[in-house]
């Protein structure tokens, strides 16, 4: 991690000046949901002429991304069969068309996870609508600002970009067993932010002064992790493995980035980590636990609505 030196003051500099630019009309114009002439421009369409409605066979796709469920649970709420980003990246899939296209992704750090970031920077989105959902379990900051600027550097231009506050996952500094007892009104938000999507409402949602404060003190605690370029994490370091393991294999099937496998009946971790904590809070055995410590190691988190069995499906980078 050659970048552990930038101070506090320059990541947020960094974070901030891209989204600053955009807010003084500074970027370059960019153009739709888009990256090539031929697409479709969503800035560009007028009411829409009956014609024009056959152009995409397909309603609306939405992209996911999840750890523990939450972003899942907002994607299955959007659409009937929401399409995982791993696997979409495990098959080089990086071509959608369709009326309406989302991405629903955790919030680390103000950022969009490092394979959400990959995936846009490939993806070729065809549609009329773009829109994004980030849950955070605590302080967005100005997530919203660095999601366009990342979305801006890859050519795409989203239409709606909405945040949702849900449990926060991040074991380092919450007790699950507290967390689940908040009322975040998710369901009563989720809705709302699904009524905005099914009326193709365009808004993106500001960011405010004491969020931008609240940012500063973020970054006062996690410097060296989350940096402007991404998440910066080895599982070897971050996670330690009991001997309560049975090597039951969930981890292996539930981590994004294929990082676990199975040594003389042991999980063993090492590789590039997006810090999903999926395999964390997946544990049946509470076997995975932080290195550097955690809040309540007894006490682990997946949505409500969601399957273990599901995360692993949109994780599994084993399967065929
Ligand atoms: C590495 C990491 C960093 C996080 N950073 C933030 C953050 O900066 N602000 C926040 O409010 N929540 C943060 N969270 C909490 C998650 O954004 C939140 O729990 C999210 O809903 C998890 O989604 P998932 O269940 O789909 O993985 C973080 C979680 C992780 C694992």
């Amino acid at each position: 991690m050659t970048e552990k030196n930038i101070s506090r003051r320059t990541v947020l500099k960094l974070m901030g000046a891209v989204a600053g630019a955009a807010a003084l009309g500074t970027l370059p114009q960019l153009t739709g949901c888009h990256k090539n002439e031929q697409d479709v421009r969503s800035s560009d369409v007028q009411p829409e002429a009956p014609s024009d409605a056959k152009a995409f066979a397909t309603k609306r796709i939405v992209l996911f991304f999840t750890g523990t469920g939450n972003c899942l649970y907002v994607a299955k709420s959007l659409s009937d069969a929401p399409v995982s980003i791993p696997q979409a990246m495990k098959k080089g899939e990086f071509e959608y068309e369709a009326e309406e296209i989302g991405i629903v992704y955790p919030i680390y750090g103000q950022m969009p996870p490092n394979m959400v970031r990959k995936f846009m920077k490939q993806a070729k989105l065809k549609c009329r609508y773009l829109f994004a959902v980030a849950t955070y379990g605590n302080v967005k900051g100005g997530s919203v600002e660095v999601f366009q600027r990342i979305a801006g550097e890859y050519g795409l231009k989203f239409d709606y970009i909405a945040t949702l506050l849900m449990v926060d996952n991040w074991l380092p500094m919450y007790d699950m067993s507290e967390q689940v007892k908040l009322d975040k009104k998710i369901d009563e938000n989720l809705a709302a932010i699904k009524a905005d999507i099914d009326t193709n409402k365009k808004y993106i949602e500001p960011v405010s002064d004491e969020e931008h404060q609240k940012a500063e003190s973020l970054y006062q605690r996690t410097e060296g992790i989350f940096l402007p370029d991404g998440v910066h994490a080895k599982a070897e370091e971050w996670f330690t493995i009991t001997d309560r393991c049975i090597s039951c294999g969930i981890c292996v099937r539930i981590c994004p980035r294929s990082n676990y496998r199975i040594e003389v009946e042991q999980a063993v971790t090492s590789g590039e980590c997006e810090l999903c904590l999926a395999c964390v809070h997946a544990c049946p055995h509470k076997a995975i636990q932080l290195t550097k410590g955690e809040k309540n190691p007894n006490a682990r988190f997946r949505n409500p609505n969601v399957k273990s069995s599901e995360i692993q499906r949109a994780n599994n980078q084993h399967q065929s």
